[in-house]
């Protein structure tokens, strides 16, 4: 369609007009078609779990669906965080839930705790990623693509009474842009009452004073507003959970039984005097499920939608200038991505013409420095071997002068013995004269 064409559909708008109906017509049904088509495709709700090893995850999940997911205890020996999701079809009258628990495995567990965020954003995004590339296909399947965003982490506050960890602070403050927070105070039951509600405020003073912004659970919907905004008010709730029933009266209730015999509570771990448990169930599971995967869509995913597509260089059109055309900015991309390419090649070819360069001239240098090692030896053999001829001369002579005086000797010594061989013959002339 050419460029005019465009113009005129898009400024030519007319107001629409309101008219009344004649008779029913049958298109108030909608919501009720609505309601129908969800409910035969089902859905999908997903819960990170995010506190220190043994705080009572997997107890409070398995307290909050009232069933018995599969768990496997986690060590504290865990080299960094592992995020380990794990998925269940669940079913409540005609609606399917595909329900996966995520656990932050590990976490609080390193010495060295500082990149402890790092796995679970990762995560996170990933899953983001994952929705972004399905949206993005040509052939897109979003009807039955199995969505893993995650619609809330549910952060477990050891119950210390004091304030937060710094680890619990940073590591909020680094995924309140891409998740719904709702922080909760774990075994709330280890703490007394006027010390949880102490406990309550400093925790919500310091979230403030720190800029981290939890869920705020809606209150522009007037049939729920009053209720969220009470309940906005509890927050972080403090919740004990417990897998076992414990006969109250005549009643199986899920409670804390303890050695002392105090059985938690009046009514159990659903005892809204003792803690926020059912407080949390209505909120997470009962009134806020839908508007928890809303704003994960509407929020979180479209900010990480955003960022990532204007870092792969997609702008939206301001009011004056031309429609957002994606055939140009991809044009643009791939030129902009090809000099960047030819940049690189040319810097890596410099790069490696220097490298040989700088190996010639050490080669030079290591040559000439042997060359020069070898004329030192040269010279110090040549000299070595002058030493040792002048003492082979030196030698000689004296091998000589010692043959000569040797010889001397044994004249000498040949003219005595012929000497005193004479003697005795002179002797006895002498006798017989
Ligand atoms: P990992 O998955 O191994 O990190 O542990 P987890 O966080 O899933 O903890 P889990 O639910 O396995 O509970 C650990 C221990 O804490 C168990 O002995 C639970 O019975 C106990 N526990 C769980 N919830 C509570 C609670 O609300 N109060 C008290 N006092 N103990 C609890
Ligand atoms: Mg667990």
């Amino acid at each position: 369609m050419a460029a005019t064409d465009l113009e005129r559909f898009s400024s030519a708008e007319p107001e629409p007009r309101s008219l009344s109906l004649g008779g029913h017509v049958g298109f108030d049904s909608l919501p009720d078609q609505l309601v129908s088509k969800s409910v035969t495709q089902g859905f999908s709700f997903n819960i990170l779990c995010v506190g220190e090893t043994g705080i009572g995850k997997s107890t409070l999940m398995n307290t909050l669906f009232n069933t018995t997911f599969e768990t496997e205890e986690a060590s504290h020996h865990e080299e960094c965080v592992r995020l380990r999701p794990q998925t269940y079809d669940l079913q409540e009258s005609n609606v399917q839930l595909k329900l996966t628990i995520v656990d932050a495995v590990g976490f609080g567990d390193q010495i060295n705790k500082d990149e402890s965020y790092r796995p679970i954003v990762d995560y996170i995004d990933a899953q983001f990623e994952n929705y972004l590339q399905e949206e993005l296909k040509i052939r897109r399947s979003l009807f039955d693509y199995h969505d893993t965003r995650i619609h809330v982490c549910l952060y477990f506050i050891t119950p210390t009474g004091h304030s937060l960890k710094s680890l619990d602070l940073v590591t909020m403050k680094k995924l309140d842009s891409k998740v719904n927070i709702i922080p909760i105070i774990a075994k709330a039951d280890t703490i007394s009452k006027s010390e949880l509600h102490k406990f309550k405020i400093k925790i919500m003073g310091e979230l403030v004073s720190n800029g981290v912004q939890i869920y705020q659970f809606p209150t522009d919907d007037e049939a729920v507003a009053e209720i969220n905004a009470v309940m906005n008010a509890h927050l972080p709730f403090a919740v004990v959970g417990s897998t076992e029933e414990v006969k109250v009266g005549n009643k199986l209730v899920r409670a804390r039984q303890y050695p002392w015999g105090v059985v938690q509570g009046e009514c159990g771990v659903e005892n809204e005097n003792h803690c926020d448990f059912v407080k949390l169930r209505e909120m997470l599971i009962r009134v806020n499920m839908e508007d928890l995967r809303e704003q994960t869509h509407s929020r979180h995913y479209e900010l990480y939608r955003r960022c990532k597509l204007e870092e792969m260089g997609f702008q939206d059109s301001d009011g004056d200038s031309q429609p957002f055309s994606l055939q140009e900015t991809y044009e643009a991309k791939r030129k902009e991505f090809l000099s960047e390419l030819q940049r690189k090649e040319e810097e890596m070819r410099q790069m490696f013409v220097n490298k040989v360069k700088e190996t010639e001239l050490e080669l030079k240098e290591k040559e000439r420095e042997l060359h020069e090692k070898f004329e030192h030896l040269k010279r110090l053999h040549q000299e070595e071997k002058r030493k040792v001829e002048e003492k082979r001369r030196e030698l000689e002579e004296e091998t000589n002068a010692f043959n000569r005086r040797k010889a001397a000797v044994e004249a000498l010594q040949s003219q005595a013995l012929h000497a005193t061989s004479q003697q005795p013959l002179r002797k006895d002339k002498d006798k017989k004269n």
